[in-house]
C-alpha cells in the first residue's frame, strides 16, 4: 500500500507498506480519488485547533471502490462505488461528540487503500466520476447544511468562489433560490455569472459590499450569507441581510477581523447559525438531491498522485476556481 503521511517536519511523506485487510464490519476501498480542503492545509502548517496525532495519512475526502469485505458486514459488496462520510461516527441527528477526525487522529485517505468501518461509507452518485466524486465529504456537504431551508423566493450570497461556495450556489440554485456571490477577481466574476449567479459583487474593489447587495435587492437585503469570511466579512453580511435573514457561519478565511458589534444583528432579527459540515444521512439526503438535479462539482485541476505535494502547493498558493483533486 502506497501513501502519504504527514511527519513530524509537516512534510508530506511517501510510505510503503502492506495492504490491510478488512476486519469484523470493515470493507477495504481502493482509493480512486481524494479532494483537498482548507482544513488540509490549516492541519499541514501547523495551526489546526487541537493538536493532530504525528505520521498520519493525510485528507478526508475520498472516493473509490469496494476491494475487500470483512466477516458482518452487510451494506456493500465488493464493486461498490463509494464516498466517505466526512466524520465517519456521526450518522444522523444531532452530533453529540466530535470523534476522531481523519488526518487529525486516524488515517485519512491519501493512499490507494484504506480500511475503514463500513458505516463510515455511503454509496457513490452514480452520474459522477470519481474524481468529482471525491469533492462531496466536506465542502459539498457543508454547502448543503449551510444552505438548508432555502427555496424559492430566497435570495442566497456567497462569499468568494471556493470550494465551498461553490456548492452552495449550485444547491441553492437546484432549491430555486436567487444567487449573489462575491469575489476578488474578473474572470471569476464571469465564471460564477455563468454558473448561474444573478451578480457578482468585486469584495476587494468595493470594501462596503454589504450595501451594494443591499442595492441589488431593491433594499430589501438577502435572506442568507454562507459566510465564509469570518469574523472580517460578518459586518457587511449583516448590512446585506434581509430582516429576519439567516447567517451560515462556516469559515474565517478573513482571520480575526475587528470583532463584532451585535446591534446590527439584532436590528435584523437574524439568525446566526455555525455549520460544522454534516451527518452521513446529511450526505445520503444531498447525494440524491446531486443525481435528481445532475450537479457536477466544479473541479479546478486534477493531480496524479505521485503529484501530491504538488496539489497540496498549488491549492494554498494557486489561482483556482473549483476543487483541487488528486487521482489515483
Ligand atoms: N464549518 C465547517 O463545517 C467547514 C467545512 C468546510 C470548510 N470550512 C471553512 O470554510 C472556509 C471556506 O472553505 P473552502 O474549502 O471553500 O475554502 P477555499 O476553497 O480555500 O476558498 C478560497 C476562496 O475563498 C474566497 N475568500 C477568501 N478570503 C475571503 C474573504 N475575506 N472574503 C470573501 N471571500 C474570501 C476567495 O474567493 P475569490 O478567489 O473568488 O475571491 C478564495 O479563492 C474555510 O475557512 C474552511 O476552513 C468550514
Amino acid at each position: 500500500m502506497q501513501s502519504y503521511r504527514l511527519n513530524a517536519d509537516r512534510a508530506l511523506e511517501w510510505v510503503e507498506g502492506p495492504t490491510p485487510a478488512p476486519g469484523r464490519g470493515q470493507v477495504l476501498v481502493r482509493v480512486k480519488a481524494t479532494s483537498l480542503n482548507s482544513r488540509d492545509m490549516v492541519i499541514a502548517n501547523g495551526l489546526y485547533p487541537f493538536p493532530p496525532s504525528p505520521n498520519l495519512i493525510q485528507l478526508s475526502d475520498a472516493a473509490g471502490v469496494i476491494e475487500a469485505v470483512g466477516p458482518e458486514t452487510t451494506r456493500f459488496q465488493v464493486g461498490d462505488r463509494v464516498v466517505n462520510s466526512f466524520n465517519p461516527t456521526w450518522f444522523g441527528g444531532p452530533l453529540r461528540k466530535v470523534g476522531r477526525m481523519y488526518g487529525t487522529d486516524i488515517d485519512g485517505w491519501l493512499s490507494d487503500y484504506a480500511v475503514v468501518d463500513e458505516h463510515a461509507l455511503v454509496s457513490m452518485p452514480g452520474h459522477l466520476s470519481f474524481e468529482e466524486a471525491a469533492t462531496l465529504p466536506c465542502a459539498a456537504l457543508t454547502a448543503w447544511s449551510a444552505v438548508a431551508g432555502v427555496g424559492p423566493g430566497d435570495t442566497v450570497l456567497m462569499q468568494g468562489s471556493g470550494g465551498v461556495s461553490l456548492f452552495a450556489l449550485q444547491f441553492a440554485l437546484a432549491a430555486g433560490a436567487r444567487t449573489i456571490a462575491t469575489t476578488s477577481g474578473e474572470a471569476k466574476a464571469e465564471r460564477l455569472l455563468g454558473l448561474g449567479a444573478s451578480d457578482a459583487v468585486n469584495y476587494a474593489e468595493t470594501p462596503d459590499w454589504g450595501s451594494v447587495v443591499r442595492t441589488l435587492t431593491d433594499d430589501r437585503g438577502v435572506d442568507l450569507v454562507v459566510e465564509v469570511g469570518g469574523a472580517a466579512t460578518i459586518p457587511q453580511s449583516v448590512e446585506a441581510l434581509a430582516l429576519h435573514g439567516t447567517i451560515s457561519l462556516v469559515g474565517h478565511l478573513g482571520g480575526a477581523g475587528q470583532g463584532m458589534d451585535l446591534m446590527p444583528l439584532s436590528l435584523r432579527f437574524a439568525t446566526l447559525r455555525a455549520i460544522g459540515v454534516g451527518s452521513r444521512s446529511d450526505l445520503e439526503e444531498m447525494n440524491r438531491v446531486l443525481s435528481q438535479h445532475r450537479i457536477r462539482p466544479v473541479i479546478d485541476r486534477v493531480f496524479p498522485f505521485s503529484d501530491a505535494p504538488q496539489a497540496f502547493d498549488h491549492f494554498a498558493h494557486g489561482s483556482r476556481f473549483g476543487k483541487v483533486v488528486i487521482s489515483r
